[in-house]
Formats: structure tokens, sequence, C-alpha cells
């Protein structure tokens, strides 16, 4: 079969790690008789420097012409956050992107393959065989509520604000049962019930949209509460609901049972079922051009893409036996090397992954 994806290889290690997302899907392809076909598409730091703008409108065209998105991340050093290239960057392309087509359910699977157990901080029977699918909401939230300031005898005082609707809390809980159907059934609401409004809100609508769904059993978790037991007991885990900003912060959390952030995956869907994929990392400029960035959490993000944009589910899993087999045999990037190992470099790694995938 044929596919277009348009790609944004990103700022940063992006084009790096974007170049072995590639080579392991012309690998897949290969294998298995399909065309991927890629447009080039320009967002973040470098559509900057070519059309002086973070999100030009003939990248949105793009990617509503194609069949999915891959994208690398995108942004600047941090001391450069206020220099036109930058400033601004996240939102306008990131979360234009996001906003433009409307992908508010953001799925973020949190796996520990066996062969990486020994790389997280935390004791391998504790991190051992956690499997847990953080569904983040993605387009709504304080990320996108009213903003204000206001200047009271010189001092300012600036707000952002948590809303949500009925409909949106409705629409990513329903996916989240719907997806949690084919896992282990199980849905933990994370919110913070006891302090906000809008907490409580999804706690209702939870619980008028369960009974739709009664081979699903669900639970509810304070965030405080969360964050903790994501570490101390993360096998407990099935599908976790939360909101924009929860769920931003709980999936760098979890990526560390995964032993790297390099590790995780992303995919970002609208009602349609049309998706954005990309790895939950950001674009880590110290480290950019060196080849030591770890290209896995890009990789994954294209096998996430087969999976569900494409609906190649056997292309999918054959890039995560892929890249299992490559850790297996012992190649590591810098940032899951234990003490000893001698770590590889991002093209290294890429190759293992694509010669796992057959010649
Ligand atoms: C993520 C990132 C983004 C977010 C940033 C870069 C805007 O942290 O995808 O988790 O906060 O959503
Ligand atoms: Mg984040």
């Amino acid at each position: 079969m044929n596919f277009t994806i348009a790609l944004l290889r990103g700022d940063g290690i992006g084009p790096e790690i974007t170049e072995e997302a590639l080579r392991a899907l012309d690998a897949v392809g290969r294998r298995f008789g399909h065309e991927f076909q890629t447009v080039e598409a320009y967002a973040g730091g470098e559509a900057w420097e070519r059309f002086g703008e973070h999100l030009p409108a003939a990248t949105l065209e793009i990617c509503r012409s194609a069949d999915a998105i891959l994208k690398g991340p995108f942004g600047g050093p941090l001391s450069e956050l206020h220099s036109p290239k930058w400033s601004g960057v996240e939102t306008t392309a990131i979360l234009g992107l996001r906003r433009a087509f409307d992908l508010f359910m953001n799925l973020r699977p949190v796996v520990v393959y066996p062969e990486v157990v020994a790389l997280s901080p935390l004791r391998p029977e504790i991190v051992e065989g956690a499997d847990m699918l953080i569904v983040r909401e993605l387009t709504s939230g304080i990320y996108f509520g009213e903003r204000g300031e206001r200047v009271v005898e010189g001092e300012r005082t600036v707000w952002d604000t948590e809303a949500y609707s009925e409909g949106e809390i409705a629409r990513i809980a329903h996916g989240a049962f719907q997806v949690a159907r084919t896992r282990r059934k199980h849905v933990t609401l994370v919110a913070k019930s006891n302090i906000l409004d809008s907490s409580v809100l999804w706690r209702d609508v939870l619980s008028r949209i369960a009974p739709e769904y009664p081979d699903v059993t669900h639970d509810y978790l304070h965030v405080d509460n969360a964050a903790m037991q994501i570490i101390a007991n993360p096998r407990q885990f099935d599908v976790i609901l939360t909101n924009n900003m929860f769920g931003d912060i709980l999936s760098d959390e979890a990526s560390v049972l995964a032993g790297s952030l390099g590790m995780l995956a992303s995919a970002s869907l609208n009602a349609a079922g049309f998706g954005m994929y990309e790895p939950i990392h950001g674009s880590a400029p110290d480290v950019a051009g060196q080849g030591t960035a770890n290209p896995i959490a890009m990789i994954l993000s294209a096998a996430m893409m087969l999976r569900l944009s494409f609906k190649l589910e056997a292309e999918a899993a054959a890039i995560e036996s892929a890249v299992r087999s490559a850790l297996a045999a012992g190649l590591r990037t810098p940032d899951i090397a234990a003490p000893g190992d001698v770590a590889v470099s991002t093209e290294r790694l890429g190759e293992a992954i694509a010669d796992a995938l057959g010649p």
C-alpha cells in the first residue's frame, strides 16, 4: 500500500533522530511491501530560519493533505528563550499544530521492556512488567485557557486558567474507555477534585459515561497521590486518563520507568482518527549534532503511526520487536548505557534496528 507522511524534522536533535525513524520505515516498507512517501514541511525554529514564522500556512496545508504527520521535537536553548527565533515557538508551532487538527487525544504508552528493566533507577522488582497508557487531553485546559495580567502599583500579577467543558471531557473519556477495551480494561482518572472544580467536572462526566462500558472498570486518584503511585507501584496502572497539564508532568515522570525520556513515543489523534506522532522528549539543543541522541522514541512514534493511522499492526509490532532485539544485543545510546557499557551513536542504534527488520 501507499501512504503519504508529512515530515517535520524538528529542531535540535530532531533531524538526527528523524533520519533513523525514516530508516526503520524504509526497512519495514521493504519487508512488507509498502511505499511510505514523505513530504517535508517546516515548523519551529527551522521554519523561522526559512520563512520568518514558526508555523507557516504551507506547512498546515501539507499536513492536511497527508495521511499522518511525523514530527520531531521543536524548541531552542533555554538561554535563547527570548530571541525572535525561539520565543513562543512551543505555543505557536506545537500547540498550533495540535489545535489546527484538533488532536485532543494524546496517547503516551509507558512500556518497560524486559531488556531495559536494569536501566531504571527504580528497583527491577518495582518496574518489571509495568505497562501503562497515559491518555492526556491535549487541546484544552490551562495550556489554552484565558490568560491575563494586571499591574497594581507597579506590581504585575499574571494568570492562566484551567477550564474544561463537559464535551471536551466526554470525548476523551470515551476514547480512554475504548482504548482500555483493547488492553487490561481499567481506567484511572487522575485529577485534583479535592481542590479544583474543573476536576470535579471530570469525575462527574466520567461517572456518567462509565455505564456505557460495563466491561471496563474505573477508579480515581488525586494527582499528587498518582505521582507517588506511578513510581511506588506502577504495575497497578492500565489506562491513566488525565488533563493536559497533569498528563504533561506525569508522562515525564513515568518515563523514568522505561529508563529514559528518550524511549517514549506518542500519538495525538482527532475525532476522525487523523494523527500526529512525536517523541515526548524535547529538542535537547545541548547535544544536537553530536550523534548521541536516542532515536528510539522517534522510531517508536513511527511504529505508532503505522498501527493507529495506517492500521498496519504487524508492521508496527515488527518495529517494536526490532527495537527490543537491538537493545537485547546491547546497543545503547549514552542516555541508556549502564556504567561499563560502550555507548553507540544515534546512527549505529538506528542501523541495528533497521537491520533487525530485514534486508
Ligand atoms: C510535551 C512537551 C510539550 C507540552 C511542550 C514542548 C510544549 O513537554 O509534549 O510533553 O508541554 O505539551
Ligand atoms: Mg512534556
